[in-house]
């Protein structure tokens, strides 16, 4: 079976390389020519664990190929669409489906075979359908040509993890045909009995948005829970471990902090949103928009603390912000909570120093400087906020850092830090879901702002 990869992001380049390890001949596609020599060389231009060996491996063997033009992909039997689905600008808050649309009327003309495409992408409920009828539209005298859904849940960081050994296997199809090729496809998976779960094209669709929403939903619910701890003088973490105890509720995704952010679950929720809102369901709609409410509200209380320890006014202040990168282990810094809470600082007039390990491909016009080191930025710092919980945060020597720092306060949003720790080496230390009533005096009255 010949297999087409078309988009080579982190869930592209990932699936291609799997299938590739797999013994399949796959051959990769992407119209941006720096990132298809990047692979093609071996090395993923983004961080992404056990990626570059896998490509190598498949690439060696002769299996994987990397390439921009679409022809080459044209005889496959099976494309994968993988191409990215960001979130619109304007107006904001809907899934950007125009890469997908410009990937399948640039392919359709050239299909010369009966083929399966199948999305990968992240989409609104009815994309599939409109994919087979703009392959239609295209190229009306060409090959038959099926389409099916196989979202994907890979999280960054884990993408080779999570594709070897998924949680399960989604395929949403509308012909028995088709899911007997999917079974062919996913027969190593099916052999390793990885769950295959078979559903409808809809269901399939609205399978990642919902995953998505969901573990959105569980971490606005936590950073609720965590606020209500702070004002009840509760802690946060017995509690956590108390509701995770209950097999119904498990414990991930229950980690109190900043919120959530990075590429997927912020854009999928409010695709989710937009998606209620079309249908006329206002209800739905709201529920979601108070979750990504939560979710901002977690950054502003954090900027709102931030200017209320330095007094009321951040201008011409000196910040330290340790992490950059939307979660640890990661260098991507987009919708991150912390580059939003820098930013919001910068802007209102603080000097803020930001580290973080892994981003360096940040962008020029930020109001904020990266600097090289955590000790660097926190030199002569009036206050400290970890932003990104990376593990070389929670082995800083508090001592030495506060020997740096002009004054030794910290807000620990993402609750990387041992506080004892930090407090007995003379810290004052702040952190989500920690009693309000260790805050100072003039500080409570943030936490019920
Ligand atoms: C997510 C989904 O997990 C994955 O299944 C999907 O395919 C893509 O989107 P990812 O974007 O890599 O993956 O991030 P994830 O590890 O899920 O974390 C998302 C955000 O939530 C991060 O900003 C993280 O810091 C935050 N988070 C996560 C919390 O604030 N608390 C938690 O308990 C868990």
């Amino acid at each position: 079976m010949r297999i087409s990869v078309l988009g080579t992001g982190y869930l592209g380049a990932t699936h291609a390389a799997c299938l590739a390890r797999e013994g399949y001949d796959v051959v990769a596609v992407d119209c941006d020519p720096r990132k298809v020599a990047s692979l093609a060389a071996g090395r993923a231009p983004f961080r992404e664990d056990g990626l570059d060996d896998l490509l190598r491996a498949g690439i060696d063997a002769g299996r994987l190929c990397f390439t921009t033009d679409l022809h080459e992909a044209a005889g496959a039997d099976v494309h994968f669409l993988c191409v990215g689905t960001p979130e619109t600008t304007d107006p904001p808050g809907r899934l950007d489906l125009s890469a997908l649309w410009g990937l399948v009327d640039d392919l359709a003309p050239l299909l010369r075979r009966p083929c399966l495409l199948v999305g990968r992408s992240t989409v609104p409920a009815g994309t599939a359908r409109e994919v087979r009828d703009r392959v239609q539209r295209s190229a009306p005298a060409g090959p038959e040509v099926s389409v099916a859904w196989n979202p994907e849940f890979l999280r960054e960081g884990h993408a080779v993890a999570d594709s070897v050994d998924p949680h399960r296997i989604v395929v949403g199809t509308e012909d028995a045909a088709d899911l007997v090729s999917l079974r062919e496809v996913y027969r190593p998976w099916l052999d390793r009995d990885v769950p295959f779960v078979t559903t409808d094209l809809a269901t399939a669709e609205l399978a990642k948005v919902s995953a998505n929403a969901m573990l959105a939903t569980r971490i606005s619910m936590v950073n609720v829970l965590a606020e209500l701890c702070e004002q009840a003088g509760a802690d946060v973490d017995g509690l956590v471990e108390v509701l995770g105890g209950d097999p119904r509720i498990g414990r991930d995704y229950l980690e109190p902090g900043l919120g959530f952010g990075g590429s997927c679950l912020p854009k999928d929720l409010r695709g989710l949103t937009a998606s209620a809102q079309d249908a006329g369901l206002a209800v739905a709609a709201d529920f979601l928009r108070q979750v990504d409410r939560v979710n901002d509200h977690q950054r502003s209380r954090t900027v709102a603390l931030a200017t209320d320890l330095l007094g009321g006014d951040v201008r011409g202040r000196r910040i330290a912000v340790l992490g950059a990168a939307f979660k640890a282990g990661s260098d991507d810094l987009r919708e991150s909570p912390a580059v939003d809470v820098a930013g919001r600082l910068a802007g209102a007039g603080a000097t803020v120093l930001v580290h973080d390990p892994a981003a360096h491909d940040v962008p020029s016009d930020r109001p904020w400087q990266l600097v090289a080191t955590a000790a660097e930025a926190c030199t002569d710092a009036e206050l400290v906020l970890v932003l990104t919980p990376w593990p070389e945060y929670a082995d800083l020597d508090p001592a030495r850092l506060r020997r740096r720092v002009r004054f030794p306060r910290v807000i620990d949003a993402r609750r990387a830090l041992d506080r004892e720790r930090w407090q007995q080496a003379g810290w004052q230390h702040w952190a989500p879901g920690v009693d309000a009533a260790t805050l100072p005096a003039d500080h409570r009255s943030v936490a019920t702002a």
